[in-house]
């Protein structure tokens, strides 16, 4: 029997011998480990997928463009849990299987999420600038026990920034329309209107998926609702924020700062580079997800997908489940 092919664009070689790799191996798989660096580059993919059977996606490859050539593709297993770059009707009418990683990232991008929180209430980056240029004046901020967060999504990830968010004994207000109270509760939250969350939150943190419905929703009108003061978190998606909208409530008010780990343009270009620029804001280079054992999951699960896949079996997280009932 022929070897299945699979183009591997994600870095995932933190051991050696790599678990991913021995277990393409063990299930007779040719792997080309091409990972490069971030941002990976379309036209290199969109060649190397020619002679593939799937691709294990650190980036979201499965546009028109780079599955142009992709005449043997069955399946796109993104490393990751967004798919908001990958056409999935496209994939859908070429029997392309898509599939993600729902919760092997939620530990680690939850953790960043209270990283950023933490250093941007207690402007840890900034006091470190002053005392590297040795000033030592004295910065007032606030109890994270005396604040109420506010989570804007509350799926895997958003629940794991609530458990951690009680441990610090904050007041925690979740808007989700799809998540039931019950849950909510269960997590020591509460489930309000986005306008209640709005008008108490001291916090904003998103936790959404991005979509063709709430791109930009962080607009004007959401920040000019938020209170005096407050700061706003993102670990989901960048376009979800309207940055020019961002700059202004920044510069005037009300938001006091934003922590990002994501921009609209990755890496940061014109508005977003503008953005990122700003004094009160911190900024990642979309690294929430960047842990050896947050990696090694969804790579592991995506690898899983990918064999299952080639070897007829329907993986466990597939997104465009339409395509199915075509296979
Ligand atoms: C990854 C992410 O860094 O899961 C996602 O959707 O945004 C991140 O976990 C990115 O997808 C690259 O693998």
């Amino acid at each position: 029997m022929s070897r299945h092919r699979v183009l591997v664009r994600a870095k995932l070689k933190f051991h050696d011998p790599c678990p991913v790799l021995t277990f393409f191996e063990e299930a007779n798989c040719e792997v080309a480990y091409l990972p490069g660096s971030a941002p990976w580059p379309e036209e290199e993919t969109r060649e190397q997928l020619a002679d593939m059977d799937g691709i294990l996606a650190g980036g979201d490859y499965g546009n028109p463009f780079t599955l142009e050539k992709a005449e043997r593709l069955k399946v796109i297993a993104r490393s990751g849990v967004g798919y908001d770059r990958i056409d999935l009707d496209l994939c859908s009418e070429r029997g392309i299987v898509v599939t993600n990683t729902p919760g092997a990232m939620a530990d680690a991008v939850a953790d960043e999420a209270l990283a950023l929180m933490l250093a941007l209430i207690r402007r840890v980056f900034e006091g470190d600038r002053q005392v590297k240029a040795g000033a030592y004046a004295v910065t007032v901020a606030e109890d994270l026990a005396a604040m109420t967060l506010g989570l804007v999504g509350c799926g895997r990830i958003g629940a794991e920034v609530a458990r951690r968010a009680a441990a610090f004994k904050m007041r925690i207000l979740v808007y989700d329309p799809w998540v039931e109270a019950a849950a909510i509760e269960a997590l020591g939250a509460a489930q309000v209107s986005l306008d209640e969350l709005l008008a108490q939150a001291d916090v904003i943190s998103l936790h959404t998926p991005l979509s063709s419905d709430n791109e930009g929703m962080i607009n004007a009108d959401f920040l000019g609702r938020m209170k005096a003061g407050s700061y706003l978190l993102n670990t989901a998606r960048g376009p979800l924020v309207d940055e020019a909208a961002l700059i202004e409530a920044l510069k005037n008010g009300p938001v006091a700062g934003a922590a990002l780990d994501c921009q609209a343009t990755e890496p940061p270009t014109g508005i977003s580079l503008e953005l990122v620029r700003l004094e009160n804001v911190i900024a990642m280079p979309h690294a929430a997800s960047n842990t050896i054992t947050a990696r090694e999951r969804m790579a592991l699960w995506a690898a899983q997908s990918i064999v299952d896949c080639l070897e007829g079996r329907v993986p466990e997280h597939v997104v465009n489940k339409e395509v199915l009932d075509r296979l």
